[in-house]
C-alpha cells in the first residue's frame, strides 16, 4: 500500500463516517513509498490490519478472510509473514485448499480478467493476440474486431472526459483495468476488490508491485493453460492510484469524500443488492456520480428475494435496479441498456455479455 493512501482509507470497523482513520505500525518491509508488509492501526478501535504482499486488507473479520483466501495469498505471502495471531488457523485453510478453477484466485480466471482489462484489439492489429497463427475461427475474429473494444471502459472513457480534480473509488474493481483510463482524467482513484489476488495484480500492473505469477494468456489448451504471450502496460508511476482488499458491506473508504463511485458487474454477486447503490449514497459527495453495469445473472434466490420486495410494475433487472438506485437518492442521468463486455476463455471460445450500464448523479 503507498503511505499516500493512508488518507483515503478508513477502519471497516469503524464506519459512521468519521472515525477509523487508520495508522501505520510495525513496517517491517518496504519498497520506496509503497509498504509492502506492515500493520495498520486504527486511531479509534484500535483494530489492527495486516498488509500483506503490499495488499492493506481492510476487512472486519482477518482471520475468517485469510482462511477463504488461503489460495491466493499463498502464492504471494511466506508462511512466516502471516501475523502470528491467524498463523494456525492460515496454515489449517491452507492445507485444506481444494483446487478449483472456477474461483477469483485461480490463475486461469485472473488471466481472462487480465485480457478483459488491460488489452485492445484495435491497438495490436499487429500482434492479433486472440487468434493463434493458423486455424483461426473467423467468428471469434470478427467478435474481438467489432466489439472487444466497445466494452463499459470504453463508455466510461467517454462519459469521464472532463472529471479533472476528482476523487474516484472503484467497488468490486477486480484486477484494476478502469484505473488505466481514469488516471488520465481524476486526481485520485482507490480500487477496492475482495481478491486478494486480483487487487496483487491490479498493483503489480498499475504501480510496478512485485508479482510472482506468470502473466500469460490462454491460448490452444492442447499446449498448456496459459501459453499466450501479451505484454501488461507499463506502470503508471502515480502516487494517487492504489488498491486495497476491503468488501461492499464494510467499505473501508470515508464517507462523503468521493466525486465518482464506480462499480461494474459485481450488483449480481452480492447477496444483498440494495447494499451497493446504499455504499455508493455514502461515499459519494453531494452532486457526485455513481456508475453502475451489470449482465444481472442473479442467483435465484436473490432474484426471488428482490421480486417480493420490489413493486409489482416492475418486470426487469434493469428495471429493477434502476429503481434501487432512485429509491436510494439518485437520479439516473445516462443509461445504456446493452453494451458488449467479451471474454475470450482460448481461441476456440468466447463468452458475449450485454450489460445494462448507467450513470447517476446523488441528489
Ligand atoms: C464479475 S467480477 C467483476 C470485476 C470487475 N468489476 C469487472 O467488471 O471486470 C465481480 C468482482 O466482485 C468482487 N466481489 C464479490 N463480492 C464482493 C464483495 N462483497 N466486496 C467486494 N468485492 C466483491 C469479486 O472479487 C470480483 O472481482
Ligand atoms: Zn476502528
Amino acid at each position: 500500500m503507498l503511505r499516500s493512501t493512508l488518507a483515503r482509507i478508513r477502519c471497516p470497523n469503524c464506519l459512521d463516517g468519521k472515525s477509523g482513520a487508520l495508522a501505520l505500525h510495525e513496517i517491517k518491509k518496504k519498497l520506496g513509498e509503497d509498504i509492502l508488509s506492515a500493520s495498520l492501526r486504527c486511531n479509534d478501535c484500535e483494530s489492527e490490519f495486516p498488509i500483506l504482499a503490499g495488499v492493506a486488507i481492510l476487512v472486519n473479520d482477518i482471520e475468517q478472510y485469510l482462511c477463504l483466501h488461503a489460495k491466493g495469498i499463498s502464492s504471494f505471502v511466506k508462511d512466516d509473514e502471516v501475523p502470528l495471531t491467524y498463523r494456525e488457523s492460515f496454515l489449517q485453510a491452507k492445507s485444506e485448499i481444494l483446487d478449483s478453477e472456477e474461483d477469483l484466485e485461480s490463475e486461469r480466471v485472473n488471466a481472462l480478467y487480465f485480457m478483459n482489462h488491460y488489452v485492445s484489439a484495435g491497438k495490436t492489429k499487429s500482434n492479433p493476440w486472440w487468434r493463434p497463427k493458423q486455424n483461426f475461427s473467423p467468428e471469434i475474429d470478427r467478435l474481438v474486431k467489432n466489439f472487444w473494444d466497445k466494452g463499459p471502459f470504453a463508455k466510461i472513457a467517454e462519459w469521464t472526459k472532463s472529471a479533472k480534480h476528482q476523487n474516484a473509488i472503484e467497488l468490486a474493481c477486480g484486477v484494476g483495468g478502469l484505473a488505466q483510463i481514469l488516471a488520465l482524467r481524476v486526481k485520485a482513484y482507490l480500487g477496492i476488490d475482495s481478491s486478494f489476488t486480483s487487487i496483487a495484480l491490479a498493483r503489480h500492473i498499475n504501480l510496478g508491485a512485485p508479482y510472482p505469477l506468470s502473466l500469460n494468456s490462454p491460448q490452444d489448451l492442447y499446449n498448456g493453460p496459459l501459453t499466450g504471450k501479451i505484454a501488461a502496460p507499463k506502470p503508471l508511476k502515480n502516487k494517487n492510484i492504489d488498491f486495497v482488499v476491503g468488501e461492499i458491506e464494510a467499505v473501508p473508504a470515508p464517507f462523503g469524500n468521493f466525486d465518482l463511485a464506480i462499480a461494474l458487474n459485481t450488483i449480481d454477486v452480492l447477496a444483498d443488492p440494495c447494499e451497493l447503490p446504499k455504499r455508493q449514497h455514502a461515499l459519494l459527495k453531494k452532486n457526485g456520480v455513481a456508475i453502475q453495469s451489470s449482465p444481472y445473472l442473479w442467483h435465484s434466490g436473490v432474484a426471488e428475494q428482490l421480486r417480493s420486495e420490489l413493486p409489482k410494475k416492475i418486470k426487469s433487472s434493469s428495471e429493477a435496479v434502476a429503481y434501487l438506485y432512485e429509491q436510494q437518492g439518485f437520479q439516473i442521468f445516462k443509461n445504456i441498456e446493452h453494451i458488449p463486455w467479451l471474454f475470450l476463455e482460448h481461441y476456440r471460445k468466447i463468452g458475449v455479455y450485454s450489460v445494462h450500464l448507467f450513470a447517476a448523479r446523488k441528489r
